[in-house]
């Protein structure tokens, strides 16, 4: 079983920027429109291979007009504070134009900036100055469905069944005699059906379109050429402005099982499938991924990393074959219990994973769909225990940063941000509605981040309201103060990406397992000779031998405390 993010929601309309729907299948040949940007340095065509990515989730980083919700304008100012954490790469949640049924990942124009954020100037201006501080910038593309707001929905909606518009997307007759019973048994990753019923233009009851996620997301056919086609154009469109690459929303599942076979509704849980569910990880992914390698290699120093949620390592590593997607994400650190046998047996199944085709690992401890790690590392939710999460989630930056391969980092978990229990009447994901209140969604780990002074927005925004409330005390959190503080979170955070970067010592594909005392792990870089020891449990245990580099904790009596990392030098 693989966990599959939540999601969903409604919310007011924008309105759309109506471009031709017609696209060109044979779009001109790269080179000859001009380019307007470079990627940052195109003689660095590895540099993902070992880099620290930086995902800003822009409702939540930083707010630039006063309207309480995060925009470019707020990332482009506080670029600083990414180039002191000392991260090679941003990559942005969708800032594409979008009704925000889904915050963001129901795009109703891939190939514009939403008013929420700004708009394509503001884009240039931060890929630029984020270049000129020696920081990469990634994109979030969301190909597998749009928003009903595109103009290619609306289009499908007035248009016939059978007809070109309608089959850009999964349109399909209803079964039973009066076509009343949706096309097959699919539900949504969010819960209820996957399929929606529409109204014919002359008011009959017509048709159903397929949604995996909401009824807001309708999922694109990518057996018709067309909807290749504007993909291809889409990251044309980012490239030329000098954007570094993307994160790949949902890579898993662009192609459907052939025939829409019945899913199986026993194994079938909301936000979970499995490997062999036809909804996703179907043979036809693979050749969408090498389209999109194709054009991206074009680009010299882009890459892209796919939201992959398929447990078998061999299925796993097709996505990373040479050529398709530089990246995946692997999501089992960020599912791990704060045991040494959830953490060692991530780590060894992420680097069994890619090892057969060659490609990095990657580790996340959060993101904009899960927990944030103190807390899910948390015992309980008192004072001590969010102490103890918080000490956990340190100690576990040091074994994700010590680990060969790419790491992404989720924006306030440099803050040791914890997730925030939200008062009903603000949530604001559509999980909390779609689920009848039951489950409260991913809002707790989106909340504004604490920039700066004693009360809240903490310098976010100039306007006290925020597009969700900030937590009265979160002033000893804040940026500023956490500046001052060599112990800070934020302080260690700073240091072990330096080391990382600097030393010599992080050289290395592999790891070798040292053997360790009960609840302790310990593994040392193979080339480089870095050794990273974990004490899981709660009294203190000698360290291995080694010159110490940096500790998620003071060592007490030289020894290392529980629920505490350090890293070491070991000479040989
Ligand atoms: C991905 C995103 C998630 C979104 C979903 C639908 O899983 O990470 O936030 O809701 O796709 O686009």
């Amino acid at each position: 079983m693989s966990p599959t993010p939540n999601i969903v929601r409604s919310a007011a309309a924008a309105p759309n920027i109506v471009r031709s729907a017609a696209v060109d299948p044979q779009p001109p040949a790269h080179g000859i429109r001009p380019r307007t940007g470079t990627q940052l340095d195109p003689d660095d065509r590895d540099w993902w291979r070992q880099a620290v990515v930086y995902q800003v989730y822009p409702r939540s980083f930083a707010d630039s007009n006063g309207d309480g919700v995060g925009d470019l304008g707020g990332i482009i100012a506080k670029l600083g504070h990414l180039e002191l954490l000392g991260v090679d790469a941003v990559w942005l949640s969708p800032v594409m134009r979008s009704p925000m049924a889904d915050h963001g990942y129901d795009v109703s124009d891939p190939r514009a900036i939403d008013p929420l954020f700004g708009d394509l100037a503001a884009l240039d201006r931060l890929v630029a100055e984020a270049h000129a501080r020696d920081i990469r910038v990634a994109m979030d593309l969301v190909p597998n469905h749009t928003s009903i707001e595109h103009p290619w929905f609306t289009a499908a909606l007035s248009a016939r069944p059978g007809s070109a518009e309608r089959s850009r997307y999964h349109f399909h007759d209803g079964r039973g005699a009066d076509g009343s019973q949706p096309p097959n048994n699919w539900v949504s990753v969010f819960g209820g059906p996957a399929w929606t019923r529409i109204t014919e233009p002359d008011g009959t009851p017509g048709q159903w379109y397929l949604h995996l996620f909401a009824p807001e997301q309708p999922d694109l056919d990518f057996d018709n050429p067309e909807v290749v086609a504007d993909l291809e154009e889409t990251l044309r469109f980012w490239l030329d402005r000098g954007v570094d690459g993307f994160r790949i929303d949902v890579a898993h599942g662009l192609a459907k099982a052939p025939g829409l076979p019945d899913m199986d509704l026993a194994v079938a849980q909301v936000l979970r499938h499995t490997d062999d569910d036809p909804r996703f990880n179907n043979a036809g992914v693979h050749a969408i991924h090498r389209r999109i390698r194709a054009i991206v290699d074009e680009y010299p120093g882009a890459f892209t990393v796919g939201e992959v949620w398929v447990d078998d390592n061999s299925q796993f590593a097709a996505y990373l074959r040479p050529d398709e997607l530089h990246l995946g994400f692997n999501f089992r650190l960020a599912m791990a219990a704060f045991t040494v046998d959830e953490i060692r047996s991530a780590i060894e199944n992420s680097l069994a994973a890619v090892a057969a085709v060659g490609a990095p690992p990657t580790w996340a401890l959060s993101n904009h769909d899960v927990f944030r790690e103190v807390t899910r590392y948390a015992p309980d939710d008192s004072p001590a225990g969010v102490a103890t999460g918080t000490d956990r989630a340190r100690a576990m930056l040091l074994v994700e940063l010590a680990l060969p391969g790419t790491a992404f980092l989720y924006n306030g978990a440099e803050l040791g941000l914890p997730n925030v229990e939200l008062p009903d009447e603000v949530l604001a994901d559509p999980v909390w509605e779609r689920s009848g209140h039951t489950a409260r969604g991913r809002d707790g780990a989106r909340v504004p981040l604490p920039w700066e002074g004693d009360i809240a927005p903490f310098g976010f925004s100039t306007n006290p309201k925020t597009w969700l409330p900030m937590p009265a005390n979160w002033a000893g959190l804040t940026v500023e103060r956490q500046l001052e503080d060599v112990y800070s979170t934020l302080s260690l955070y700073r240091r072990a990406i330096e080391l990382r970067y600097h030393r010599a010592e992080f050289r290395g594909d592999e790891i070798d397992w040292y053997g360790a005392p009960a609840g302790c792990l310990a593994f040392r870089r193979s080339t480089g000779n870095l050794v990273c020891a974990l004490n899981t449990g709660s009294t203190p245990v000698s360290l291995p031998p080694g010159e110490v580099l940096l500790t998620s904790k003071p060592l007490v009596d030289g020894r290392l405390p529980g629920n505490a990392a350090v890293w070491l030098v070991s000479g040989h």
